[in-house]
């Protein structure tokens, strides 16, 4: 099997499947994405959103709104939404200008139209094993680990990162498959003590080459969730990829290996959110 996680390639196998389901169900989603501001990465990952929605049969709404709107202002347009028939999710491109108070934000979304699974209740509900969708980060990030066909359970899973919006589905969705999963920052003074003892070891902390070969045990599966700009055409994850290569089992690329899983689960769970509806 191929020792590189090609996250093109899977996510593509899984844009067919969705295009194919919608047309037998001749069902046509809507998916809304509000974009504020004029950041460079965000833009792209917007654009790469609207061109898989087409490419599948969803209904992408694109509400691009200026750098210096004002919280009510979105606060009104997500109320829009809320309401609009045509829209069965919605999705607040992250992050949002300075000004916005990011959670106000994201809780004045519709929990049943939160494609993000970031809203406070569907928070709550997946770790109670109710919600509808899986968050789309850590479900891509699940598919490509099932992708090396490993054996899973009691095995040790680490990961690095520094927020919870990642890290608490991530944890539950391993705790599920009985993986013992370690949580663990960047800075942390034991890291690459912890990262050594990694079954599968998934690091997203956006510091680029974090993870150099000394620190991954051999034969693990390494899923790199960093995008960091190095400089115009040269884009690294957080992990040392030609350094870990030759020890490790599997690996995700940067860029081509989560990115795109992102977008194909944004599609899966908007499919999911319109079939709730
Ligand atoms: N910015 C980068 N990735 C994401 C994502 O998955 N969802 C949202 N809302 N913003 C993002």
């Amino acid at each position: 099997m191929n020792k590189i996680l090609d996250g093109i390639k899977i996510g593509q196998q899984i844009q067919q499947e969705i295009k194919e389901d919608l047309a037998k169900k001749n069902i046509r989603p809507g998916l809304a994405v509000v974009l504020v501001g004029e950041d460079a990465p965000s833009q792209l990952y917007v654009s790469k959103k609207k061109k898989a929605c087409q490419e599948v049969g969803i209904d992408f709404h694109e509400y691009l709104l200026d750098v210096d709107t004002s919280q009510e202002h979105l606060l009104e347009t997500i109320d829009f939404l809320n309401k609009d028939e045509n829209v069965d999710a919605i999705l607040v491109q992250l992050p949002l200008p300075e000004q916005f108070d990011t959670d106000k934000i994201i809780t004045a979304l519709d929990p049943k139209k939160d494609v993000d699974g970031f809203h406070k209740e569907n928070i709550k509900n997946f770790l109670k094993d109710k919600s509808i969708i899986t968050p789309g980060l850590p479900l891509g990030v699940l598919r490509l680990i099932e992708q090396t066909k490993e054996k899973l359970g009691n095995k040790q899973a680490v990961i690095v990162s520094k927020g919870k919006i990642f890290s608490q589905p991530m944890i539950k969705i391993l705790e599920d498959r009985k993986m013992k999963v370690s949580l663990v920052k960047p800075d942390d003074k034991n890291l690459a003590k912890l990262t050594s003892t990694a079954d599968v070891l998934i690091v997203s902390c956006g510091v680029p080459f974090l993870i150099k070969e000394n620190m991954v045990k051999k034969d693990a599966i390494v899923i790199d969730i960093g995008i960091n700009k190095i400089d115009k055409d040269y884009v690294v994850g957080d992990v040392d990829y030609s350094g870990v290569f030759d020890k490790v089992k599997f690996i995700t690329p940067v860029p081509g290996g989560v990115g795109p899983m992102t977008i194909a689960m944004l599609l899966y769970n908007t499919v999911k959110l319109a079939e709730a509806k």
